[in-house]
């Protein structure tokens, strides 16, 4: 059931929150895996697969923003730079444009060394420009956002959000048990509330879990 109490800003901190720990636990690990190889080939593809599922979920939350959520609110919001925050979608979308043939090589388990190496570089200024942008898109849009509609309104931007989302988010094997498992255990209601708890539910079904479960290592799974 739709928690009619969650606010626009809950969804979107809480989807920022989720990318933050993705591009951070990204980031702490690659070091270790250049330097000492990975300990094994599951560890290896939950590597693989978190970080497709971050960058799924990043392109995701910028086209949700730059599709739905600016056009409603541009007008109000004279104030907000919307070019500056769709110039660091345009400039992080070209980051994981980059990732793509190189995870793609990781894969196939081509010049590991080489690829991780250059995935690093990717991350490390897709962390940099991401903090940034953050700061100024919840100073200058998110933290304004909620004052400026009325309840059906927001009702309906989350049900625009949550359709949108089901086509982006694919493959959804990996991405619902990312966005919920990013999360500390009292974070996860503003994601399960802003889709459906159906999807959540089946995340533990022995099928579903086969496919995400090489993830484990790098996510907050009790
Ligand atoms: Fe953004
Ligand atoms: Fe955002």
């Amino acid at each position: 059931m739709f928690d009619h109490k969650l606010t626009l800003a809950d969804y979107f901190l809480t989807v920022h929150q989720v990318i933050s720990r993705g591009v951070d636990i990204s980031n702490a690990h690659i070091d270790g895996f250049i330097k000492d190889g990975f300990p094994n080939e599951t560890i290896f593809d939950g590597y693989l697969n978190y970080l497709h599922a971050l960058i799924v979920l990043f392109d995701s939350h910028h086209k949700t923003e730059d599709d739905i959520a600016f056009p409603f609110f541009r007008e109000a919001l004279p104030n907000t730079h919307f070019e500056w925050l769709l110039e660091d979608h345009d400039l992080i979308t070209g980051f994981i444009e980059e990732l793509h043939p190189i995870l793609d090589a990781l894969n196939k388990r081509e010049q590991v060394n080489v690829n991780l190496v250059l995935c690093k570089d990717i991350l490390f200024k897709m962390s940099d420009r991401w903090y940034g942008h953050i700061g100024l898109e919840e100073e200058e849009f998110i933290n304004l956002i909620d004052d400026l509609i009325s309840n059906e309104e927001r009702v309906r931007l989350f049900s625009q959000f949550k359709n949108y989302n089901y086509k982006l988010l694919k493959p959804h094997n990996l991405t619902f048990p990312f966005m919920l498992y990013n999360l500390e255990p009292q974070d996860q209601r503003h994601i399960v509330n802003a889709y459906s708890e159906a999807r959540f539910a089946d995340l533990d079904a022995p099928a579903w879990r086969a496919e995400w479960e090489s993830m484990i290592p790098f996510l907050l799974v009790a």
